[in-house]
């Protein structure tokens, strides 16, 4: 039996962080080996929010697909591609469009934050409204059984799934109904202990030197109340100690013990788990200038993720066209 197909995105943020890496990225390096893999580069996604300015989401685009493969994203085994190459994906987003009320889109909690945080009052455009129906049409375009994604993402894909129950009923089972895939591990806090974030500034990004790691985590915040080695800590509310917990694990308990004793003092730890997590980061480091050498490689992996993309998405498209009726006017205008 063929493996059963998963489908995720990323939209075009540039370089990646270590929640992006953690929370999302290294269980889609996992799950190549369960899989078959589609991962997605949303560009058309990113409009919804920066329409305004275009210039720079290949560059962007680039950064990202950078990482994907420094992660280890097999391009062999993986479809690697970009949305925009892939029109298909506007046609379905055109269909799935009717099956969703402009109701039920107003109630995404997603888009009622953004609609708070970046101030948009009546400004919402008709395409940022239709986010989560672009969403479902990347995901049912490819038949996904499962999605890897973050929490954040579920209200998203509840979308999706009562947009293919609703197809399926009116036109016929055509989509599986994908679950979504967790990863197991907690999010990973940003040095000041908000979410790690670019726009907030308090990120370790995946390609940062070992210095620039080592500087960033001395102004990690650690547990408020220990003060001077000596004083007691308490791990479970420090940031840098949930680094070690990723990072760090043949460690973690000897330093927690260390941590509540008070003989280890922050300063130590932290220099400690900068360079922990520069290892653990090097071979990824690597990868990524070699990549960064060799840009017709990168060229060549889009190209051909492209093609075998459209080649799964225009064989979805064939089925919906038939189970919608569209093909039926050629026989309606001969007969
Ligand atoms: N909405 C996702 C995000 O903000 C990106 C995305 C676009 C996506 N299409 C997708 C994720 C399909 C999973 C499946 O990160």
């Amino acid at each position: 039996m063929a493996a059963k197909r998963i489908l995720s995105g990323m939209r075009p943020t540039g370089k990646l962080h270590l929640g992006n890496y953690v929370g999302v990225l290294a269980n889609w390096v996992e799950l190549q080996d369960e899989y078959d893999c589609f991962f997605e580069i949303a560009d058309w996604h990113a409009l919804t929010t920066g329409y305004e300015h275009t210039e720079t989401i290949p560059h962007d685009a680039i950064e990202v697909v950078i990482d994907w493969l420094a992660a280890g994203i097999d391009p062999e085994r993986s479809v690697i591609f970009i949305q925009s190459d892939v029109k298909e994906h506007a046609e379905l987003h055109l269909l799935l469009s009717m099956l969703v009320t402009a109701a039920r889109l107003e109630r995404n909690p997603t888009l009622k934050e953004q609609i708070r945080d970046l101030h948009l009052g009546e400004n919402v455009t008709y395409g940022h409204l239709g986010y989560p129906v672009l969403q479902a049409a990347d995901i049912l375009i490819y038949r996904a059984h499962a999605v890897p994604v973050g929490e954040d993402q579920l209200p998203h894909l509840e979308i999706t799934r009562e947009i293919a129950r609703r197809f399926n009923s009116l036109y016929g089972e055509v989509f599986p109904i994908p679950e979504p895939l967790l990863t197991r591990f907690a999010r990973l806090p940003g040095l000041d202990g908000k979410r790690m974030s670019k726009s907030v500034g308090n990120v370790i990004l995946m390609s940062d030197s070992p210095e620039e790691i080592e500087k960033k985590v001395m102004t990690a915040i650690t547990d408020p109340q220990k003060i001077r080695m000596g004083d007691p800590g308490h791990p479970d509310i420090c940031n840098v100690f949930a680094y070690h917990r990723r990072f760090n694990e043949g460690e973690v308990s000897q330093i927690r013990k260390d941590c509540e004793s008070g003989r280890l003092g922050c300063v130590s730890c932290k220099k400690k788990c900068a360079s922990v997590i520069a290892s653990y980061l090097e071979p990824l480091r690597e990868r990524r200038a070699d990549l960064e050498k060799n840009p017709q490689r990168l060229v060549n992996i889009l190209k051909d993720g492209a093609s075998r993309a459209r080649r799964a998405a225009g064989e979805t498209m064939e089925i919906v066209r038939k189970a919608m009726k569209f093909q039926r006017l050629e026989d309606a205008i001969s007969g």
